[in-house]
């Protein structure tokens, strides 16, 4: 099989990884890929929202299959335009997307269907928005509603935040993003990511992760795109899955094929872990990064058939998946100045060394630089995983591997993993 995988991050790293072990691919192109992609791919040098130029790398290497990773490419219909084509796609059309890239379509949705998650109001007036709040108690949730590279939420402790979040909002902060505002109720609990896998008629349970989205130790600092991860999760049972499960993936994925857009891809769902049981915070529409990195260091199955019966619409002929009975830890190396104003350029040293069986180096913002030095060109810039019997285990061999890296010019949590570990 001769696959292309869109995208160019640590979650894109990790999906080539696993996907250049299965015995089914003869070819695995990555565009626009990165440095570390390159060990276990073909790079090719197109964006992935450049739609026509993805289509047309698909053609020229005979594509079977095409797994999209970031959501930007399906927003601008990556998946439909594939469709047209002929050619089969692990991801969601722009229009079953929106549950991720338009909260205010994704929140309707969930009304819609009567599933569980924050009462919510969507305003395009300031003064009715402000109004609104006048339903809840604080903390205020407050959001942009379109795609916002994680900076669209704010939490907002007193009224006056609140009020001047929406006036930001609103005031053009978020450019298109921002030109509607999302009120939310807040909910309180423990923060879980849950995935599930669907072909637009069945879905599959696909692993779940827990993540820390804060840039600093004790949860302290600006929120990010994901400073570390680990699974299994202890808070989220199997008897929670089970009804996160029946309660709102099941119904979604009908929900979705019922109003005419059938979901085929990954479905994330970030849940609040509630003294009412699971609600969505929200849902994305591909993996998670860095949940994607752990979820397929833990996965024994062949990832590919999975991907490609998604695209085919053949999800149910397939056994469930199994998961190695080990624990996986995420470690985000992340250049100093992010999540505001990374500085790129630095010089990594020793990130490709060879760390043993159990730990695995995946790139997310690298590039090389004229002299063939590994660098620094983004945010999070490399994922430090590691495997154990347990998480303690897994995490005590990640951290050795992160002292190993040369790379003064970065930062990353000491403590990925405390929830968990102190249970
Ligand atoms: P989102 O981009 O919607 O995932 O929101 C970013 C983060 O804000 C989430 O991961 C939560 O930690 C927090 N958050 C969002 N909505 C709520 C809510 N209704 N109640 C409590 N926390 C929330
Ligand atoms: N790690 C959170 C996300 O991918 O949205």
């Amino acid at each position: 099989m001769n696959i292309l995988l869109v995208g160019s991050g640590g979650r894109e790293h990790a999906l080539a990884w696993k996907i250049a072990q299965s015995p089914l691919v003869t070819r695995l192109v990555c565009a626009p890929g990165n440095p570390g992609m390159a060990a276990a791919a073909e790079i090719r040098a197109v964006d992935a929202t450049d739609v026509a130029g993805q289509v047309a790398l698909a053609r020229e290497i005979g594509a079977d299959l095409v797994v999209v990773g970031p959501e930007s490419a399906l927003e601008v219909g990556i998946a439909d335009a594939l469709a047209e084509a002929g050619i089969p796609c692990f991801g969601a059309t722009a229009a079953a997307a929106r549950i991720e890239t338009s909260k205010a379509f994704s929140k309707d949705f969930l009304a819609r269907h009567g599933l569980p998650t924050a009462a919510y109001g969507v305003f395009e007036d300031a003064a009715k928005a402000k109004a609104f709040l006048d339903r809840f108690s604080p903390p205020y949730v407050i959001k942009a509603d379109g795609l916002a590279a994680g900076k669209g939420v704010v939490i907002a402790p007193t009224r006056g935040e609140a009020e001047a979040a929406i006036d930001d909002c609103l005031g053009g902060r978020f450019g298109k993003a921002g030109a509607r505002v999302v009120i939310e109720e807040f909910m309180e609990g423990e923060e879980a990511s849950l995935f599930a896998l669907s072909d637009g008629q069945t879905s599959v349970i696909f692993g779940a992760a827990q993540d820390h989205k804060r840039a600093y130790d004790n949860d302290e600092g600006p929120n990010t795109g994901g400073m570390g991860t680990y699974s299994p999760t202890p808070a989220l049972t199997e008897a929670l899955v089970e009804t996160a499960r029946t309660k709102a993936i099941v119904p979604t994925v009908a929900g979705l094929k019922s109003e005419g857009m059938p979901y085929r891809g990954v479905l994330y769902a970030g849940l609040m872990l509630t003294g009412e049981g699971p609600k969505l915070v929200e849902y994305n529409a591909r993996f998670g990064d860095p949940e994607c990195q752990v979820l397929m260091l833990r996965l024994e199955s062949d990832l590919v058939p999975y991907l490609k019966a998604c695209a085919t619409g053949t999800l149910a002929s397939l056994p469930p998946p199994i998961w190695r009975d080990e624990a996986a830890i995420c470690v985000v190396l992340a250049a100093r100045g992010y999540p505001d104003a990374p500085e790129k350029g630095s010089v990594i040293r020793g990130a490709d060394a060879d760390f043993g069986p159990d730990v695995t180096v995946f790139h997310a913002g690298t590039a090389r630089n004229a002299a063939g030095d590994l660098v620094a060109s983004g945010g999070r810039v490399l994922n430090v995983c590691a495997r154990g019997a347990t998480l303690k285990e897994a995490r005590e061999r990640a951290y050795a591997a992160v002292a190993r890296i040369d790379w003064p010019e970065s930062f990353h949590r000491t403590d990925i993993g405390w929830r968990a570990l102190g249970r």
